[in-house]
């Protein structure tokens, strides 16, 4: 909860992360009441005419995204009435006198969401800053932030010649997840697991992001930036990060971005001329998902006929440390997958010595599997006898549904990721340096994916991806998880 007094002007105001995500996440806080009364919101984009037309466009497009038991009557009609509206044309900077009217000079900080292309962060600020606006200011910024290592330093130096750091909120919602933060909390709150957290006891780690949705409405946008830079260089290695991590000294800010990025720094640098060694790129093709027949990547809206873009990715990383070297961490996402889910996997080692006499189960009962959705739960498989005469062994697990046990409503993490800004609160934000790690490990793949001969592997919607991505595992004698 929030007694700050704020200005939150979201850019970007008729996008499809502002109807997905963000004015959801707005109204859940607001539902909930923890953003005071103190705070106003300004909506910025070209597409409506005008206040009453935005808000139709809210109406109309975000309402079904709000969950539907968080949705109130009384409680959309009084968030709406919270917005004001302003159109405006990013790259005039004519049009933002018109904001810096609208903003005025209240009380309290003045939040600028940039829900925007990358392209347009520098040109906005500057306006901002020429406007008077950045005073007083925090400036949230979307993800994936640039194209590359090179156009993401380009717009963090041009950036920060107008923000200081502590300013600057680099968004990746995933750091917003209740279930993620809750790794944190197994991890170091539990003396079990991280004995056992490291290379003498585990052989491999799977973290996988799998979604069933295609690209929707954002073919533009997504066939100029594909799964790599959409979900890779953030999401997938911040979950990386958070799961090879060394214990924080504590869970401030500062501590948790340092260990965070002393793992991002530790990766493996990929081999420049041998990426399809440890990289599968897939792009879907036509299927079937939810008994629905859907389309391929290159008949969707917006997406060239001959697109290469990846929507499936599927790696290997190393983190060449004490931990962890050796271990290898595989890593996969994509889009019109068979399930929609997220999920990490740590296969121990089978025991060093079986008394019990050889075993195929050794590695299938040894293994904790942690989901983060669309379920929180936790499965430890273990192995136990078979009963009846002799010693045969089969697998069996240990199921903690989080939902069972705590029952208070989750924030959703859009909502907790506005209030932090809101309140100044940087911890749960991706500061530059672990940003530009990521980039720098992920170039050498951008590199090889650029060159126009390259094309993705198909795989039909509804499925686990190309075949390529059990292969990569195959040859360290494991599968996916789903593949057993
Ligand atoms: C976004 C990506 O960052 O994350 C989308 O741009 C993706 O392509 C989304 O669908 C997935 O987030 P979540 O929270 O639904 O798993």
């Amino acid at each position: 909860q929030t007694d700050q007094a704020f200005t939150f002007v979201l850019f970007g105001g008729t996008g499809d992360l502002s109807m997905r995500k963000i004015l959801p996440g707005l109204y859940q806080a607001h539902r909930d009441g923890v953003l005071g009364k103190a705070g106003r919101f300004i909506a910025v984009a070209r597409a409506a005419p005008d206040r009453e037309g935005y808000l139709d466009w809210v109406n109309s497009h975000v309402r079904s995204h709000v969950p539907k038991a968080a949705f109130e009557d009384e409680a959309w009609q009084s968030f709406l009435e919270r917005f004001d509206y302003v159109r405006l044309d990013a790259t005039n900077p004519e049009d933002f006198h018109k904001l810096a009217r609208a903003v005025g000079s209240g009380e309290g900080v003045r939040v600028f969401y940039l829900a925007t292309s990358p392209s347009l962060f520098v040109p906005i600020c500057r306006s901002l800053a020429d406007n008077g606006l950045s005073e007083r200011a925090r400036v949230v910024l979307e993800k994936p932030l640039g194209y590359d290592l090179k156009s993401s330093r380009a717009i963090n130096d041009a950036v920060g010649e107008i923000f200081a750091e502590e300013q600057i909120y680099r968004i990746d919602h995933y750091l917003g997840k209740e279930s993620v933060q809750n790794l944190l909390a197994l991890r170091f709150g539990n003396v079990m697991f991280e004995p056992l957290w490291r290379r003498e006891w585990v052989e491999s780690i799977q973290i996988t992001i799998a979604e069933k949705l295609g690209v929707e409405a954002r073919g533009d946008f997504y066939d100029k930036t594909g799964a790599l830079r959409d979900m890779v260089q953030n999401h997938l290695l911040q979950l990386l990060s958070t799961v090879a991590m060394e214990p924080p000294l504590s869970m401030d800010s500062e501590s948790i971005r340092k260990e965070k990025l002393s793992v991002l720094r530790a990766l493996k640098p990929l081999p420049l001329n041998d990426i399809s060694k440890v990289a599968v790129r897939g792009q879907y093709t036509s299927g079937v998902i939810n008994g629905q027949q859907v389309p391929a990547y290159r008949d969707e809206q917006e997406v060239p006929p001959d697109s290469n873009t990846e929507t499936f990715v599927a790696l290997k990383a190393e983190i060449e440390n004490w931990r962890w070297a050796g271990v290898p961490f595989f890593l996969r996402t994509g889009k019109r997958l068979a399930e929609s889910k997220a999920e990490i996997v740590v296969n121990f080692r089978p025991v060093p010595h079986s008394a019990l006499g050889p075993s195929v189960l050794q590695t299938v009962g040894n293994r904790l599997v942690i989901q983060l959705q669309p379920q929180e739960s936790i499965r430890l498989y273990c192995l136990a006898k078979q009963p009846g005469p002799g010693m045969q062994l089969q697998s069996v697990h240990l199921d903690l549904e989080f939902d069972e046990f705590l029952k208070s409503s989750r924030m959703e993490a859009y909502e907790r990721l506005l209030l932090d800004v809101i309140d100044g609160r940087l911890a749960l934000f991706v500061p530059r340096d672990e940003q530009e790690a990521a980039w720098r490990w992920v170039e050498p793949i951008l590199e090889e994916w650029s060159r126009p001969e390259k094309s993705p592997k198909f795989y039909s919607s509804g499925t686990w991806g190309p075949a390529a991505a059990s292969a990569m595992l195959a040859k360290h004698g494991t599968t996916w998880l789903e593949e057993e």
